[in-house]
Order: structure tokens, then C-alpha cells, then sequence
């Protein structure tokens, strides 16, 4: 079984794109390999400094995640920095990796210009060792990424190299693989944008918390067009195709075959509402459930810690060996 590492910043509420894009796969590929899933807060820290924020939204998506159907015994889901692995091991990768290297990161590059007077730390520089660290700790033989993430995996796996030439074999070389394919889902209000949490407002965005009256609100003033036919067309009518993928994948019903039974946007807009409200239901119980009962969800968090910890501790002592630190 391959070992697979997926890592996702604790950095705001997941929202229905989330889900069916990315998490649902998650879920039914856990026992298809040997998954870790990191919960990445330190990583969030490069732009997050309100005190307290980052803990919260850390167990809100920790709560999530297994709400959503990661079973801890299967899957290890852990949080970067109950493993102090991910900072010892970073450093390593810091020495390592070149300033040269670091410097032509294009998400550097493009998120220091945007903050330009405002603080730019240097962990958001440096950012690329920490994610090296939280790979090659693993093993990780496959990580699941969007494009955007390429860049991070090929320095990844540039520094491992260089590693292992100047002090011998220890770290597993990864590599980038794209995940399976989710479904596409647009904001409601914006069919033409992905359904993003850097959108301005929260009118087209399902949050998988909503409660059943909102989210069929949001689907009732989903924004459609004014040709009032039924049809699939990505282009020329993104609302309407948004609503049918999204119903489609809540009911398991091929989009061909709603567009043969839907006639009005109305039915349409309220059908979708009621199907994602439903599918969500055991998913807010079970969160909440686990958001009522913090010591429950520490509980399944130290599972995954320290699984996590085993693998992680064995790999930093190696990489120590191999380095020829003083043994103590
Ligand atoms: N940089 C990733 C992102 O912004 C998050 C991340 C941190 C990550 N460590 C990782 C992704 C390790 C994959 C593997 O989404």
C-alpha cells in the first residue's frame, strides 16, 4: 500500500466545494492506502496572529474531518504541531535547501508583494523547508496536490536528494500526484468562480455548518439566467449547471438524467437545497456532536498524534544518524 500524505491549513470554515471537491475523496480513498493527513497550523501561522484563532480553527476542522467520515483508526489524522518532529526536521531542511531556491518560489514571491509594507515573515520565506519536513518525516511515497502545490513538492523533492547525496540514503523521494477528481463547485451567487472562501460574501457559499434553512435559502436565491430551459452548458449557463452537478452528486443521479426531469428553475433550486441539506445532516450532527465534547475529540487527535509521532521520531533519528549529530 503506498503511503499518501495530504495536508490542509486550519484557515477558515469548510464549505460544500471543499467537500465534494477534495474531502469526500479523502474519505473513501482512506483504505485504499496508508494515509496521513496533516492538519498544518504551523503553516497557517504565516499569516495568522490573532491569539487563540488558529487553536480554534484547528479543532473545528479536526472536528470536521472526522465528522465527515475519516475513521482515526484507519487514517492518522494528526496536528502539525502536537508532532515536534515537523520544527526539528524543518531546520534540517533550512540547511539544506538555498536561499537562491527559496527565493524563486513563485508563492513567495506572490504573497510577500501582496502584503508589500506589511509584515512579512520570515516563515512565509522559509514556508518550503517546513513543508519538506512534514513529507519526507512520513515516507510519503505519494502526495495529492492541486497544481498550485507543484512547485512545493519539486523543491521537496530537491532537497531530499540533496540529502541523501551528501549524507547517504534516508529520505523517501516523493512524488506529486493529482488527486482524484472531486467535483467542480461553483459559488452560488458567482457561477463562474469556484466556490472559495476568499470570496467577499457568504451568500454562495454552502458552509458544511449551515443549517438545513439556510443552505435552502442560499440554493433558493441561487443565481441562474434568464433563458428558463433546463439544460447542461458549462458556458452559457453556469448556474444552472452548477445546480445540476451539485444535485447530481447528492442524489447519485447522472446530470442527463435530471436535465430530462427538471423543467423549472424553481423545482430545481428547491430539490438541490432540500438533497445537499440532507446530505449534510449526519455530517453537522456528528461535528457538533464532537465540538460538545472536547475531550472525545482530543481523544481521536492523540490516536493520530501518536501514530504519527512513531513514524515521524523514527524518521528525525535517522536523518540525525545520517547527518552524524552526537549521539546523546
Ligand atoms: N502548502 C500547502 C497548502 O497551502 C499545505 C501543506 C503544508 C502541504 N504541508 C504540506 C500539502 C505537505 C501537502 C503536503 O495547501
Amino acid at each position: 500500500m503506498a503511503r499518501v500524505l495530504s495536508c490542509i491549513q486550519p484557515t477558515g470554515q469548510v464549505h460544500l466545494g471543499n467537500y465534494l471537491g477534495a474531502l469526500r475523496n479523502w474519505v473513501s480513498g482512506q483504505h485504499a492506502g496508508d494515509v496521513f493527513h496533516g492538519i498544518v497550523d504551523l503553516h497557517a501561522l504565516t499569516v495568522t496572529e490573532t491569539p487563540g484563532t488558529l487553536g480554534a480553527n484547528t479543532l473545528d476542522l479536526a472536528a470536521m474531518l472526522f465528522a465527515v467520515g475519516l475513521d482515526p483508526e484507519v487514517a492518522t489524522v494528526f496536528v502539525q504541531s502536537h508532532v515536534p518532529q515537523h520544527t526539528q526536521l524543518g531546520w534540517i531542511m533550512e540547511c539544506t535547501v538555498s536561499f537562491g531556491e527559496l527565493s524563486r518560489m513563485t508563492q513567495f514571491k506572490d504573497k510577500s508583494a501582496k502584503k508589500e509594507a506589511d509584515f512579512v515573515s520570515a516563515g512565509l520565506f522559509t514556508y518550503p523547508a517546513l513543508q519538506a519536513a512534514d513529507i519526507l518525516l512520513y515516507d510519503a511515497q505519494e502526495v495529492p496536490v492541486g497544481d498550485d502545490q507543484r512547485q512545493h513538492i519539486e523543491i521537496t523533492r530537491d532537497i531530499a536528494i540533496r540529502f541523501n547525496h551528501r549524507f547517504g540514503d534516508t529520505f523517501v523521494i516523493p512524488k506529486a500526484v493529482t488527486p482524484a477528481a472531486g467535483a467542480r463547485v461553483m459559488d452560488l451567487q458567482h457561477p463562474t468562480n469556484k466556490m472559495s472562501k476568499s470570496t467577499e460574501t457568504d451568500a454562495g457559499i454552502i458552509y458544511l455548518t449551515d443549517s438545513p434553512a439556510e443552505i435552502e435559502k442560499k440554493f433558493k436565491r441561487a443565481v441562474t439566467d434568464s433563458d428558463n430551459t433546463v439544460a447542461y452548458d458549462r458556458e452559457n449557463k453556469p448556474g444552472v449547471s452548477n445546480l445540476l452537478d451539485i444535485l447530481s452528486v447528492a442524489t447519485g443521479t447522472p446530470v442527463a438524467a435530471l436535465v430530462e426531469q427538471y423543467s423549472q428553475y424553481g423545482k430545481l433550486k428547491t430539490d438541490t437545497g432540500s438533497a445537499v441539506a440532507e446530505m449534510l445532516t449526519p455530517i453537522r450532527a456528528r461535528y457538533e456532536e464532537l465540538k460538545n465534547d472536547p475531550g472525545e475529540l482530543s481523544r481521536l487527535l492523540r490516536i493520530g498524534a501518536d501514530r504519527a509521532q512513531v513514524v515521524a521520531a523514527s524518521t528525525l533519528e535517522r536523518a540525525y544518524r545520517a547527518i552524524g549529530l552526537a549521539p546523546r
